[in-house]
């Protein structure tokens, strides 16, 4: 933790996300299609996305200062996105316009039966966000407790962002989502990673390791803590006080997990800048991310402090 900026008396923790923004187009079938088929949707939703997005609005609902450093078009969906920020008490001061390209979209599937999904994104001016894009934002790093990124916008701009946050001592989370291979230089900078099952066996480059053999060989490539999500099942923690599951809370009717993982990134975030251990932390992001499956949507089911609060003290 950035204590140097949490000696100054304020009570709200320091976030800053830097990572994508997307337009949710998300159609409910009764079950996924498969490969060259066509299925028909009942229900059709425009909603606001992105993982960044979402783990900022996630992080700003449950209490942070949140600031999001990221690129939307200069288009309709841009001003949509902002607004959204703007309304969850995001600071947009470093979302940049891009005037080349459109604002990100994820093409969605949601299967009405388990709330399952299938994701296909197209990252328009997402995948314009550059390293100075970063280091507009250097002041904003300077005074954050938590540091958080995906890896759906490019390499060259994470690579600032785990530079400047270690050099400012700030707890840096990257969520490696979208899965993608990265190399030992980066892993070594990160303080907590949170991949899901499938993406921590992606990143160890083995399909078949478990989430607990992956997350061994993570540590060994230089991660400090490594939080894997396990759906229903919770959360295994990884780390040098030793091996923790945190188990899942039953939820009756599972809607809709889009966005899941990113409300668990999100929550976890807060709940380490507000100085709470890896373990308390992924309690609460587990308790927040499973309220966030009982809802439609990405960013429409992030849940309030209060609503966690609540499922906490029940
Ligand atoms: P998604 O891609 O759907 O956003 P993910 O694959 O990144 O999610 P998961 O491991 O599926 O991440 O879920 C993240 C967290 O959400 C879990 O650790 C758990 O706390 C909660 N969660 C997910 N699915 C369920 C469920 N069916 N019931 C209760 N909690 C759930
Ligand atoms: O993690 C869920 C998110 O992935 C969606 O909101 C979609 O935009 C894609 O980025």
């Amino acid at each position: 933790m950035n204590t140097s900026s949490r000696a100054d008396g304020r009570t709200r923790p320091r976030v800053v996300v830097v990572g994508s923004s997307n337009t949710d187009m998300v159609a409910r079938v009764a079950r996924l299609p498969g490969p060259g088929e066509t299925v028909l949707s009942d229900r059709f939703e425009m909603v606001a996305g992105g993982k960044g997005a979402n783990q900022a609005v996630a992080a700003a609902r449950l209490g942070a200062q949140v600031t999001f450093v990221a690129r939307v078009g200069s288009d309709a969906l841009g001003d949509q996105a902002i607004a959204g920020f703007q309304a969850d008490g995001v600071d947009t001061t470093y979302v940049v316009r891009d005037e080349t390209a459109l604002t990100g979209v994820a093409l969605i599937g949601v299967d009405a039966a388990c709330g399952e999904n299938s994701i296909i994104v197209a990252p328009g001016a997402n995948a314009n966000l550059s390293p100075s894009d970063v280091e507009a934002a250097s002041e904003a790093i300077l005074y954050a407790d938590v540091v958080i990124c995906q890896l759906e916008t490019p390499l060259e701009a994470l690579k600032v962002v785990l530079e400047e946050a270690h050099a400012v001592g700030a707890t840096m989370v990257l969520n490696p989502a979208p899965a993608q291979s990265l190399s030992r230089d980066l892993l070594c900078y990160v303080d907590v990673l949170t991949p899901n099952e499938t993406e921590a066996a992606l990143l160890v480059g083995d399909v078949n390791a478990s989430p607990l053999d992956a997350a061994r060989q993570l540590r060994a490539l230089g991660v400090s803590s490594v939080v894997v999500t396990l759906g229903a099942a919770g959360a295994l923690i990884c780390d040098l006080d030793g091996e923790t599951i945190i188990p899942g809370r039953h939820v009756e009717t599972v809607v809709d997990t889009t966005g899941a993982g990113d409300c668990f990134t999100g929550a976890l975030c807060v709940a380490l800048a507000e100085g709470k251990d890896l373990r308390q932390s992924a309690r609460f992001a587990v308790a927040a991310a499973s309220l966030s499956v009982m809802k439609a949507g990405a960013q429409p089911s992030m849940p309030t402090r209060s609503e966690v609060d609540a499922l906490l003290n029940n």
